[in-house]
């Protein structure tokens, strides 16, 4: 299992911070065992220097929310893998909906980033997930399918945990209306067996596919009960520290 909170452009470095060791500090209080699952935090790039120092001493990995396609050069404001692992980022989350959507992100982008964070060692998070127009016209697992064929395209898979995939339908992100456990089941399924195809079944069955999309206390114990779920990955609710340790402790349960 993994939880990972994806703080997208929230908190200030202070704030963030204080977020990062309320986390840890949560999760050390908390009676539940956590040696089965992995808990990760992608703050803004401003916060990584900040919030690794935070979390230094704590089982709580540090991950980026973005990475360049390029190894390095004239790219003003982005940010390289050998930046990302220089300050400590174990993960990159690589193909959010919100930059595909607002940076018209392409696969080939996408594809691009996640083999050059594979180059460097970061585990790429990487983002599929229907519109509900897709989903209303019945195409979700024909778009999510083509999203993994573009993002996965040529890329080397040596171990299961050098690559995650996260499905996030969009309907279902900062709506407060998550998929229900059968939507997410049944797409995770989509996304076990299209993995299994490409990198061979034992190596799929280890992959953590994560769930997002308003993954809340209250709905994280059977959204990660489902077979297939292998974790979470979420966004408001990872920006309060008792909430995403609630559900980091429902994942120690599923
Ligand atoms: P949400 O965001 O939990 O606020 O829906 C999830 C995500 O975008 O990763």
């Amino acid at each position: 299992m993994l939880i990972a909170g994806n703080w997208k452009m929230n908190t200030d470095v202070p704030a963030g911070r204080a977020l990062a060791r309320n986390v840890a500090a949560g999760l050390d209080r908390s009676d539940a065992d956590f040696s089965e699952v992995d808990v990760a935090v992608c703050p803004p790039f401003t916060h990584l220097q900040a919030v690794g120092e935070a979390l230094d001493g704590s089982s709580v990995a540090l991950g980026a929310q973005d990475v360049h396609a390029e190894e390095e050069g004239a790219y003003t404001s982005d940010i390289s893998a050998s930046m990302l692992t220089s300050i400590g980022c174990t993960y990159a989350i690589v193909g959010h909906s919100e930059r595909r959507q607002y940076y018209d992100e392409s696969d080939a982008e996408v594809n691009a980033k996640v083999v050059q964070a594979r180059a460097h060692g970061l585990v790429p998070i990487v983002c599929v997930g229907e519109t509900l127009e897709h989903r209303r016209s019945g195409d979700a697992e024909s778009v999510v399918r083509s999203q993994l064929e573009g993002a996965l395209d040529g890329v080397d898979v040596p171990r299961a945990d050098a690559l995650v995939v996260a499905y996030e339908p969009v309907w279902a992100i900062g709506t407060g209306e998550s998929a229900t456990p059968t939507q997410a089941q049944d797409m995770h399924a989509v996304v076990r067996s299209d993995l299994a195809g490409r990198y061979g079944e034992d190596l799929a069955a280890e992959v953590a596919l994560l769930y997002g999309g308003s993954m809340k206390p209250h709905n994280a114990a059977e959204l990660l009960g489902q077979p297939d779920v292998d974790g979470g990955l979420i966004g408001s609710a990872s920006l309060k520290a008792e909430s995403f340790v609630a559900i980091a402790e429902h994942a120690t349960e599923a």
